[in-house]
């Protein structure tokens, strides 16, 4: 039997795929639970410490919704109201709150923040997102394509777009899950070399492709799942204009999509930018499972919760 007990959640690299399949379940299954109104309180008399460098919807609700549905409680603690904001370090900000804290989650801008945390707390501590990586988000969205098609493995992913966070986290879920991954980003917004590499050797384990090339026409070619996320991430805000140039046919739009299976389910992390990355009625259409994803933010992080924190 799998156990994650006071386990970190930083990057999907640090799970094996037996454990990442556990969580994707033990979402499904709370899902099932909160659906049928069983009460389910494995966290009671908890308290999560959430650390926001960052503006979120998503994150911040889903995490306080699903700590209180787990019987705790969350605290919002923006960087401006911490100490860190005053030059406080991360290490005593970490010592400190887990004198107080079950669990911590922080959304910050550079990944060894989370690292340092990490090392210094003595309480599990769950990435939110970093400039590298979004895995909560993927933990959701697999679970979602898994509702969607019935099965992972051999799944087939586009994603068109900036090498960014989210890419990063899906090729890394994708690998370890032997699901097949093409990437077409523009020249000079490739993902990160080094998930690259991790990636392929994941892949080489469990028989999944992963392909990153430059053409969208190429990667989307017989795709079962299109995704897509933001050409200016957040903290890139001051890129919008050149970036604007740079993906202009990287638009996942009506034509690029005929390429896909027939079948395809177009997925965005959100927020989105209609109108760029992609066209209204891709995003609005009958393909897209944005909200299921969204939903399932609230049950894949109930299952971290409850497994690193119970
Ligand atoms: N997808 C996501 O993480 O959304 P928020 O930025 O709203 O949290
Ligand atoms: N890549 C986006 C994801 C937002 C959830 C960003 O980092 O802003």
């Amino acid at each position: 039997a799998v156990s994650l007990k006071g386990r970190d959640f930083i990057e999907l690299s640090d799970y094996t795929p037996d454990e990442i399949r556990y969580l994707i379940d033990l979402a499904i299954d709370l899902k099932r639970k909160l659906k049928d109104g069983e009460t389910y309180h494995p966290l009671k008399g908890k308290t999560l410490g959430m650390i926001f460098e960052k503006s979120s919807t998503r994150t911040r609700v889903s995490f306080e919704v699903g700590m209180y549905q787990l019987g705790g409680q969350a605290l919002f603690l923006s960087r401006n109201d911490l100490q860190i904001g005053r030059g406080e370090t991360v290490s005593d900000t970490a010592q400190t709150l887990s004198r107080y804290l079950d669990g911590m989650m922080i959304r910050t801008f550079a990944h060894r923040t989370v690292i340092e945390l990490a090392r210094a707390a003595t309480v599990p501590v769950i990435n939110g997102l970093t400039d590298l990586a979004h895995p909560c988000q993927v933990l959701a969205d697999y679970q979602a394509v898994l509702e969607h098609k019935g099965r992972l493995e051999g799944v087939k992913i586009a994603y068109i777009g900036d090498g960014n966070n989210m890419v990063h986290s899906l090729l890394i879920g994708a690998a370890k899950l032997g699901m097949h991954m093409s990437v077409a980003t523009p020249e000079g917004y490739e993902p990160d070399e080094d998930v690259v590499r991790m990636t392929k050797e994941y892949a080489a384990e469990t028989g999944a492709r992963i392909h990153v090339c430059r053409d969208p026409r190429e990667a989307i070619e017989g795709a079962d799942v299109v995704y897509t996320d933001v050409w200016a991430s957040m903290g890139f805000e001051a890129e919008q204009k050149e970036r604007e140039q740079a993906f202009a046919s990287y638009q996942v739009n009506e034509e690029l999509v005929s390429r896909a299976k027939s079948d395809f389910i177009f997925m965005h992390c959100l927020p989105a930018h209609r109108g760029e990355e992609v066209s209204e009625g891709i995003i609005d259409g009958d393909h897209s499972i944005i909200f299921d994803q969204a939903e399932n933010r609230l049950h894949a992080q109930k299952a971290i919760m409850a497994a690193i924190m119970g």
